[in-house]
């Protein structure tokens, strides 16, 4: 005896109808794929009328075994059917309303963390030193507060000279007992990267293909070309015979990697202390506001013989090439940026445009 449920006697015929029609009733009924499987399991698991009774079979007369089991096998097998019916039915709505419950609205705005992106003046350096790598030259580097000889004693300016004066060069305070004047310490934030040559020939020695890339500092205020923190990159040649020759050659070379196949350079004599002749360096500009022209680039020359004997190299037997160039200028005249306050105001959305290397690609 299964639970409190009279045996079901297989061949009594109207009292499997009547079981097969309620449970044909209640399956129908389950809403939900659960109460559907609580249904499944009171018409045909362990315990159940149908199956109970089917267990029975053996104990009949055989006489009457055939016709047991038939009725019971029609009356499970109606059952089964109309349940995988309804478990269609209802897998097909659970799966309807999954696809809209579950469904992603992509339009619905997120919080983002956005990415940043690279300065272009850090990666602009980096083409750079790129350039003159591909060349066989050496990446040399300096200190930024530096000696007040490396960067003007060396280079041969005079005590006087006016590059000196307070108002260009920015003085570190003396830290010496009793002395904190301006000038005491005998230590500048470098006005430029030409120190680096001092640097780089005492330590590497000749023959010697240096670029120097980094900060320099100069008691400027910050306006639409100015910034008193800016870059520059120095090159360095000395060898046994260079000339103005590969002077010119290297800085057309460089000047086509930097603004393509058409750009090409000009000297026009000047003077720095440090070099001896000096030139002034123009660059062919086809993209110049108001029509194609030249305009100013950097500073170059043959390293002054003075130069060369306070690091140790005698000039009789070697000579050598310098140039400098600003890097916020070339990153301004390439790129046709006119204001330096986006240069140094560090908006995400500036450096954006630039891309991952630099030229908006
Ligand atoms: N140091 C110079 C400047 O800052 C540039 C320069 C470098 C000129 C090397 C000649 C040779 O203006």
């Amino acid at each position: 005896m299964a639970g409190n449920a009279p045996d079901l006697d297989p061949l009594d015929e109207a009292a499997v109808d009547d079981l097969v029609a309620r449970a044909l009733v209640d399956i129908e009924n389950a809403s939900g794929l659960d109460e559907l499987k609580a249904v499944r399991a009171r018409c045909l698991g362990d315990g159940a009328p149908l199956v109970e009774a089917n267990r029975r079979i053996g104990s009949l007369e055989p006489t009457m075994r055939g016709a047991a089991g038939r009725a019971l096998g029609g009356a499970r097998s109606a059952l089964t059917e109309a349940l995988d019916a309804r478990q269609a039915v209802l897998e097909a709505a659970h799966e309807a309303r999954l696809l809209v419950e579950e469904a992603v609205d992509v339009t619905v705005p997120t919080r983002r963390t956005p990415f940043g992106a690279r300065h272009p003046l850090e990666t602009l350096m980096e083409e750079v030193a790129d350039f003159f790598v591909s060349m066989g030259w050496e990446i040399a580097e300096g200190p930024e507060i530096e000696h007040e000889w490396f960067n003007f004693d060396s280079l041969n300016f005079d005590i006087d000279h006016p590059a000196r004066q307070m108002q260009d060069t920015l003085y570190v305070d003396g830290t010496s007992a009793g002395g904190s004047e301006p000038g005491d310490s005998h230590l500048v934030m470098r006005t430029h990267t030409s120190p680096v040559q001092s640097r780089a020939m005492l330590s590497r020695g000749v023959p010697l293909y240096v670029a120097c890339p980094g900060k320099v500092f100069r008691s400027d205020a910050l306006d639409a070309t100015h910034t008193p923190v800016f870059h520059q990159v120095e090159g360095l040649a000395v060898d046994k015979g260079l000339t103005m020759a590969h002077l010119k050659g290297v800085l057309d070379h460089f000047a086509r990697a930097m603004f393509g196949p058409d750009a090409r350079t000009r000297l026009r004599p000047s003077f720095f202390p440090f070099t001896e002749p000096s030139a002034e360096m123009d660059l062919w500009f086809p993209q110049k506001k108001g029509g194609a022209g030249w305009i100013e680039w950097g500073g170059c020359g043959m390293v002054n013989p003075n130069v060369l004997r306070a690091s140790g190299i005698d000039p009789q037997e070697y000579s050598g090439f310098a140039f400098g160039m600003g890097i916020e200028r070339t990153l301004m005249l390439r790129h046709g940026i006119s204001d330096m306050h986006d240069i140094v105001e560090g908006d995400v959305r500036f450096s954006q445009q630039f891309g991952l290397n630099g030229k908006g690609r």
